[in-house]
């Protein structure tokens, strides 16, 4: 197992956004975690990635702790995300932004590169490179030098995902990752998120666009109002009685 959720509770100033959620990922699994909106799934990734505590229950991830470990912590231990409305620095190039994400893993850091330390020199063509290779990765490479805001909306997204794996993740979550995408950046998405998985990262997706999830995942857990109500290979979650439901409403409502 590489995290594991167990009773996970959350309450946002009385409110309960989650409560008793427990699942699992196992490594080199692609999960899929599906939900209505305000179902929870972003809270979710929040508490695993250090922004907010659970109020009950623990994470853990590769059997330590995670809850009330700092985000950068969690990074560290090999976690990266990509955010539901894209977080990129816009004015920067596509590079730049790579660049950014792999400092926060180098060793001189961010303000020894500032300072131009020795090691920083070696390190700086070690960052340069990797980056490039990641940019490869996700087919940006010809755009590395254009400015991320003026890139399209599916480049954008995957520009994202490049800047998480620069900090190595073993596992990577990806929230909503082809929303607002048109079919053909889907069909792409889905293609790369497969070749992440071949590359020994673990991924935990977070989406809206069913087919994307049915085809692309081991697993699928499905919540609703913050509870859990189905988990299981994609085949039994597409025709669970109550996933249905949660989508669709009852129909003599
Ligand atoms: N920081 C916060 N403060 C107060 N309430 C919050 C906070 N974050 C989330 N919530 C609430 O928790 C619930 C779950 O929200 P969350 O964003 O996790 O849903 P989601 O499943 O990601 O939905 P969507 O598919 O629309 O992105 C919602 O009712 C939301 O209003
Ligand atoms: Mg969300």
């Amino acid at each position: 197992m590489l995290l594991e959720l167990k009773q996970i509770g959350k309450t946002f100033g009385g409110i309960k956004a989650l409560s008793d959620v427990n699942f699992a990922i196992d490594p080199g699994q692609i999960l899929g975690l599906i939900g209505p909106n305000g179902a929870g799934k972003t809270t979710i990734f929040n508490m695993i990635t250090g922004i907010f505590s659970p109020t009950t229950g623990s994470i853990t991830f590769e059997g330590t702790n995670l809850v009330n470990m700092p985000p950068h912590q969690i990074t560290g231990l090999g976690i990266a995300r990509t955010f539901q409305n894209i977080r990129l620095f816009g004015h920067m190039s596509a590079l730049e932004n790579i660049k950014v994400g792999m400092h926060s893993v180098t060793r001189s850091g961010f303000w020894a590169s500032l300072l131009h330390l020795p090691l920083q020199k070696k390190e700086e063509a070690h960052v340069w490179e990797r980056s490039m290779e990641l940019l490869e990765f996700v087919g940006l490479k010809d755009v590395a030098d254009i400015r991320s805001d003026t890139l399209a909306y599916g480049q954008q997204r995957k520009l994202e995902i490049a800047r998480a794996l620069a900090t190595n993740p073993k596992l990577l979550l990806l929230d909503e990752p082809a929303a607002g995408m048109i079919e053909s950046e889907t069909l792409q998405l889905m293609e790369l998120i497969r070749k992440i998985r071949d590359n020994g990262t673990t991924v935990l997706l977070v989406e809206h666009d069913m087919p994307l999830v049915m085809n692309l995942c081991d697993k699928v857990v499905c919540i609703n109002f913050g509870v859990k109500i189905a988990e299981g290979p994609p085949e039994v979650i597409q025709n669970h009685p109550d996933v249905i439901e949660a989508y669709l409403g009852k129909e003599d409502e």
